[in-house]
């Protein structure tokens, strides 16, 4: 018997550490092509746990984690799992913006039909992951895999193997920005504002968002610097505070438990994580936050997670399965895309707080469509007049387009302590290359 023809028979395995959102995907794509998958994670198994702790209740998801998946002729199973996914989740067909005076103003999500889905991201693990085999902490054993598949979000123990090596490029940053969840009841059995919007309550620094569940609550997430949370200290400040800028919202939160809820749990620090490349030899690779932690100004972090699986999947198709090209072509596509939509992000994260509307068009090609994150970038950066006007009439484009955003919201720039002349010198060169 040939020792080659041994080894083919066997079932190739893969290791996915982490079963959050994108390793539970991933699980589903190695599966169909017939691996050996095993989950590795270490919190325990969502599927049983009775209290799901962690980031973000619930989650935008647009239309190009759907598509992208069911953009494949062969990805049936996958497929029908979003639309499994999508009839659970609640449609937002636009933007509901709170002015400080408590009137609503509706802004759509651009034509009709598009919209982003509000979806249980417990839910959706769960559905991701069922009929996987989960390996929860304690199973140390030494295993022997053929492939390694780090998914272990934004603090990733897999990427930190990937740090020791050399010719390993890395950067994070800690925005000054904190997040922190409140929950809105039902009023009278039903939703307290309108269900079908993305409420948004910008206010320069500041800026409180809220995404509606199926148990008809709303889950409000508060953005604003860690000074800003630690300067309020009794229940009392957190009343006046929500007076001055989120007035409307109080009674619809409720007084008692705003008070009570503020405290409950520290604000939660963001950061933003680039590196490159995404792969070691034929071994290991990173997906998902593990890659890029962006920050969560374009609803695209878990669109981004998703759409690296999906890539990867077609490349799979692309080579054979051979996973010493395979994971070199997956860095060398992935990684501008990926990078593109970090700087978006960001960008977006200086600029949202005060100008809900500005790149409007760009948002909508990013969400809407499977247009790749660095070519949308490229595109935008020649579209946009009053930008562009800047950068052809001043030769230092970079230093003039990070003094129009100061100029354009000048009371809080100074806090927001930014890299904002390196972001632009790489939305430049990405716009010239
Ligand atoms: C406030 C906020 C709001 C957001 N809103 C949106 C949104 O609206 N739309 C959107 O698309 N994205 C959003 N995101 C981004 C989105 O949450 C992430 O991009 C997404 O969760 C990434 O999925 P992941 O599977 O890569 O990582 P994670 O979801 O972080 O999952 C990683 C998993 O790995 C496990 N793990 C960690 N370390 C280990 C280890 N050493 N061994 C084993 N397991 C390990 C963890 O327990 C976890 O289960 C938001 C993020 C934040 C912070
Ligand atoms: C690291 O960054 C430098 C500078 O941007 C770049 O030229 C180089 O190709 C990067 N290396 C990898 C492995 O991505």
């Amino acid at each position: 018997m040939e020792p080659t023809q041994v080894k083919s028979d066997k079932k190739k395995v893969v290791a996915v550490v982490g079963g959050g959102l994108v390793g539970a995907l991933n699980a589903c794509f190695f599966a169909k092509r017939g691996f050996e998958v095993q989950v590795y994670e270490s919190r325990e198994d969502i599927r049983t746990a009775k209290v799901v702790k962690g980031r973000s209740i619930n989650l935008a998801l647009s239309h190009r984690g759907p598509d992208g998946a069911e953009a494949r002729g062969d990805g049936g199973e996958v497929a029908c799992l979003f639309v499994q996914i999508v009839s659970q989740g609640i449609p937002m067909h636009a933007r509901m913006i709170h002015s400080p005076d408590g009137k609503q103003s509706p802004i759509p999500y651009g034509k009709k039909g598009q919209f982003i889905l509000s979806v249980d991201r417990a839910n959706l693990n769960k559905q991701l992951l069922s009929g996987e085999k989960y390996i929860a902490d304690g199973a140390k054993e030494h295993i022997s895999v053929d492939l390694i598949v780090g998914c272990d979000g934004a603090f990733s123990a897999i990427r930190k193997q990937f740090l020791r090596r050399s010719r390993f490029n890395y950067s994070q940053t800690y925005i000054p920005h904190g997040y922190m969840e409140l929950t809105m009841p039902p009023r009278d059995g039903d939703f307290a504002m309108k269900p079908h919007y993305l409420h948004i309550w910008p206010r320069n620094t500041f800026m409180m968002i809220a995404l509606p569940n199926l148990d008809k609550t709303f889950t409000c997430t508060l953005f604003m610097p860690f000074e800003e949370f630690e300067k309020i200290t009794t229940g009392d400040e957190v009343l006046e505070f929500f007076q001055k800028y989120f007035a409307d919202a109080i009674p619809l939160i409720g007084a008692d438990s705003l008070k009570r809820d503020y405290f409950r749990l520290p604000a939660q620090a963001m950061v933003s994580v680039k590196c490159s490349p995404y792969h070691i030899a034929d071994k290991c690779v990173l997906m998902g936050d593990a890659a890029h932690a962006v920050v969560p100004f374009y609803g695209q972090g878990m669109n981004a997670g998703f759409e690296d699986c999906v890539v990867f999947d077609e490349i799979m198709d692309q080579f054979n399965e051979d996973l010493g090209v395979v994971l070199e072509e997956y860095t060398r596509v992935r990684v501008p895309d990926d990078h593109a939509i970090a700087d978006l992000a960001m960008y977006n994260y200086i600029e949202m707080r005060a100008h809900v509307n500005s790149k409007w068009f760009l948002f909508r090609k990013v969400t809407f469509t499977r247009t790749r994150y660095h070519q949308a970038v490229k595109r935008w950066q020649w579209q946009d007049k009053v930008i562009n006007r800047g950068l052809l009439v001043c030769g230092t484009g970079a230093v003039l387009g990070g003094s129009y955003l100061l100029f354009k919201n000048p009371p809080n720039m100074d806090k927001v302590n930014l890299d904002v002349e390196k972001m632009w010198n790489r939305l430049v060169s990405l716009g010239t290359s």
